[in-house]
């Protein structure tokens, strides 16, 4: 009996492992510079924290929970998180973080699960970063999100995409304009897709973000929301677009930009790849100003976003700033013979306890195979040792990179390995960056 991942589920191996890493440290880079702390939540939660927050009427609560009834008496309810802004306002709200301080700036990285069919780019466990910032329900704190969110792509050297941002108003205001949307759409559901005329029951406002063309044919003459706004909610927009434009943070207003979590209030916006295909949301976030009273709190604004970051790693691909991969070993150590072996052996336990990534061979193999393995690996040196050096207390040392070789003893061999990796290797063996300066993407260093 063979086994495969579960569809949807896919595995990171090693080499995928890189790009992720690098993903994350600049994330974690991107949080420091904005002062965003880091949460770590449970991958489970009660069901009804999400129905509650993200909405019974959304795609997500209706139908992409994992969900499952525990072995408790009674069994409780349980499923595994689909997205993270409820669990943080759950934690937000547990651990009194609006009594600690006026404003709560975390961030996350995480995997997510949703029950979706799976295609290029849409996954059943997927990740995220997210950001959330509560306590300010001011257009700076808007900005400040949306601004971190188009910061995180200039840091990846991401320049292929579009932000698209638009106001959904205030709870009344939008039931006004639902009111208003529905008149418009009634008369003209046989127009519509059969998605779109079960949507209009629930959700008359997610048949504006509809991708069939019959749909967007019949809904281009629909009331705009942002006409319905009042004098808060409009002058709040204006100064989101001010505070965007004044930091050089391009935008498309989209009204058709009204997101599938039901938590949003004004605010919502979504930065689109240009060349990822259908599922082409980079990342998405908004204001939710009535989240933390909804999960039990004391009202509180708040603003986030999270973005896929499967999708990031997609986009960084198609832009070919994937990156090389770094070579991952500083010194293979080759012994000869049985007695240089267990020399190889102990030497690879000391430069690993010295800090080197450093590796010997486990199968006995010859010269010619560990030389090859050794390269193979992506080794900076290797050392070779046999009989001769043993009994001379020397070893050779060669660097891959310029290809020198010369005879080392034994009591310098650290120093010399440390002053051989402290060199520039040859271009295409220098390791990518970890830490990206802020005025420079992280392909071009
Ligand atoms: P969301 O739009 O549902 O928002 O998801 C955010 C991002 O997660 C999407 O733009 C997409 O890149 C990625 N994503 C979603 N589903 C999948 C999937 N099945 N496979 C791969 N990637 C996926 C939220 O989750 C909100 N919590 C965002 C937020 C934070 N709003 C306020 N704060």
């Amino acid at each position: 009996m063979t086994y495969q991942s579960l569809k949807g589920f896919p595995d990171i191996l090693p080499d995928a492992a890189a790009g992720w890493r690098r993903l994350e440290s600049v994330i974690h880079e991107l949080a420091r510079r904005f002062g965003y702390g880091e949460i770590r939540l449970p991958m489970l939660e009660s069901t009804d924290l999400f129905a509650r927050g993200v909405g019974e009427g959304t795609d997500i609560v209706g139908k992409e929970m994992y969900s499952f009834l525990d072995k408790s008496d009674p069994p409780e309810s349980l499923t595994l998180r689909p997205e993270l802004t409820a669990s943080a306002a759950r934690a937000f709200v547990q651990h009194s973080m609006a009594q600690a301080q006026p404003i709560t700036k975390w961030y996350y990285i995480g995997p997510m699960f949703r029950y979706e069919q799976p295609q290029a780019g849409r996954f059943r466990q997927f990740h995220q970063f997210g950001l959330e910032l509560y306590g300010s329900p001011n257009p700076e704190a808007d900005a400040e999100v949306i601004i971190a969110g188009a910061e995180l792509l200039r840091m990846l050297g991401l320049t292929n995409y579009k932000l698209r941002l638009n106001s959904i108003g205030t709870a009344e205001e939008r039931a006004a304009y639902r009111t208003a949307l529905l008149e418009y759409l009634t008369p003209l559901s046989g127009d519509l897709s059969q998605e779109s005329v079960r949507r209009m029951e629930k959700n008359p406002l997610r048949v504006l973000d509809s991708k069939k063309a019959e749909d967007i044919r019949a809904t281009a003459d629909a009331p705009k929301i942002l006409d319905v706004l009042q004098e808060e909610s409009r002058e709040h927009f204006e100064r989101v677009k001010g505070l965007l434009a004044a930091s050089g943070v391009e935008f498309t207003i989209d009204h058709r930009l009204v997101r599938g979590l039901d938590y949003y209030t004004r605010t919502a916006f979504e930065f689109q790849g240009l060349d990822l295909g259908a599922q082409d949301a980079l990342g998405g976030g908004g204001r939710y100003d009535m989240l933390i009273e909804q999960v039990g709190g004391k009202s509180t604004p708040a603003v986030g976003f999270s973005f896929g970051m499967e999708r990031l790693l997609i986009a960084l691909q198609h832009a070919g700033l994937a990156g090389d991969m770094a070579p991952e070993e500083d010194v293979y150590v080759i012994g000869l013979d049985d007695a240089s072996r267990a020399w190889a052996a102990t030497a690879t336990a000391e430069f690993r306890a010295a800090g080197l990534s450093a590796e010997c061979d486990l199968l006995r193999r010859s010269m010619k195979a560990q030389m090859r393995e050794a390269n193979r690996r992506g080794a900076r040196a290797v050392v070779i040792v046999g009989g001769d050096e043993l009994a001379g207390r020397h070893a050779q040392v060669k660097d891959l990179a310029s290809g020198d070789q010369k005879a080392i003893g034994f009591d310098d061999l650290l120093g010399e390995l440390k002053g051989l990796l402290a060199r520039p290797a040859a271009p295409h063996t220098v390791p990518a960056p970890v830490q990206p300066d802020r005025t420079e993407p992280i392909s071009e260093s």
